[in-house]
């Protein structure tokens, strides 16, 4: 592992994919900061390094124009995790999505560029895509986004490329497809297999949105984080923007299949409601360039993710899952 940095800074690092990140992060001896402001990520997901001196938590927002410089000054790198996740949310309240998503990626650039940061990986997303038609979706598609999320990831996203461009900030993008695995929050706006997997837990049927034909491409926790520690280290990502995900393309009758499958659930029949607003109806990715730039290779297949996740629900307390 290239050890020009050694201070990293994730943003969104207490919540599911910021926490899994710095677990690794701290394993290859990187030193590690975190920001969160605790409203989707939890102290109990990092809570196994407060103890360790080349960990530190800070509770507070990424829109905080007086903490962020404080907390990049020293800083060799950014993660930057930490957002409004979701499609619902963002349609009953586009303006608070906007100023997290935008306006808080925009406060940290600008702290990263102030504070010589050498290099700032953006977790971007999928949905920028939106209903471009050719698929598997690759990076030189046509953007159409067609929600407030996807459209504040995407703003975001060209706020990072203006930086690299004009400042010369050492960035990478990657567009996240559908990331599942152990610690998402469980609640109204968690992703579909978080909910799945905890309906199904309190023996409720999978209820889903539309006819169920929809498709995503999802991948395990894991895979993005190995992407994220390629994006750290591989000169050829600098400035780029990469589809993480695993080119693969299931719909949301066959995960609440395979989920009841797995859970033993089977008696549970899905119950069906109204499509979702702003919803698209199918995703999934070309991974080419992440396989040639990156080599980022992923691991987990659908089957083996959701039964470690369903092993992980197992070993864990009911007051883990929710809020
Ligand atoms: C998800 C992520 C988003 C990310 C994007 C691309 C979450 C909460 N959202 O959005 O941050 O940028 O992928 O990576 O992690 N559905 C049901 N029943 C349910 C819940 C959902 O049928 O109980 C359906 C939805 O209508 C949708 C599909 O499942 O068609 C996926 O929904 P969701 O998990 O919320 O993900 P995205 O909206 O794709």
């Amino acid at each position: 592992m290239q050890q020009s940095y050694s201070k990293i800074l994730v943003t969104g690092g207490a919540g599911f994919i910021g926490s899994h990140l710095v677990d690794r992060l701290l394993k290859e001896g990187f030193a590690v900061s975190v920001i969160d402001n605790l409203s989707a990520g939890r102290r109990g997901n990092v809570a196994h390094h407060h103890d360790r001196k080349d960990f530190h938590f800070i509770e507070g927002d990424i829109r905080d124009t007086t903490l962020v410089p404080k907390i990049v000054a020293g800083v060799d790198a950014v993660f930057h995790e930490a957002a409004l996740v979701s499609v619902p949310r963002s349609v009953e309240n586009p303006l608070l999505t906007n100023e997290v998503n935008v306006s808080g990626t925009l406060n940290l650039l600008k702290a990263s560029v102030d504070a010589h940061v050498k290099r700032f990986v953006y977790a971007s997303s999928s949905s920028v895509y939106g209903e471009a038609e050719t698929l598997p979706k690759h990076e030189k598609l046509a953007l159409q986004p067609i929600s407030p999320y996807a459209v504040s990831k995407l703003a975001a996203e060209n706020y990072v490329e203006a930086f690299h461009a004009v400042y010369g900030l050492n960035t990478c993008c990657l567009r996240y497809f559908n990331v599942y695995g152990p610690r998402q929050t469980y609640g109204p706006y968690s992703g579909v297999i978080t909910i799945f997997v905890n309906r199904l837990l309190d023996n409720e049927a999978p209820l889903i949105y539309g006819d169920g034909k929809q498709t995503r491409d999802f991948t395990y926790v894991q895979d993005v984080v190995e992407a994220n520690m390629l994006a750290l280290t591989k000169q050829s990502a600098t400035g780029e923007v990469f589809n993480i995900a695993t080119g693969t393309q299931t719909t949301i009758n066959q995960l609440a299949t395979m989920l009841q499958q797995i859970m033993d659930k089977t008696n549970l029949k899905p119950v069906y409601a109204a499509p979702r607003l702003g919803d698209i109806k199918h995703s999934y990715a070309d991974v080419t360039k992440a396989k040639d730039l990156l080599q980022y290779n992923p691991q987990m297949s659908l089957k083996d993710g959701l039964t470690k996740l369903v092993k992980w629900y197992a070993a864990s307390s009911q007051a883990q899952r929710t809020l």
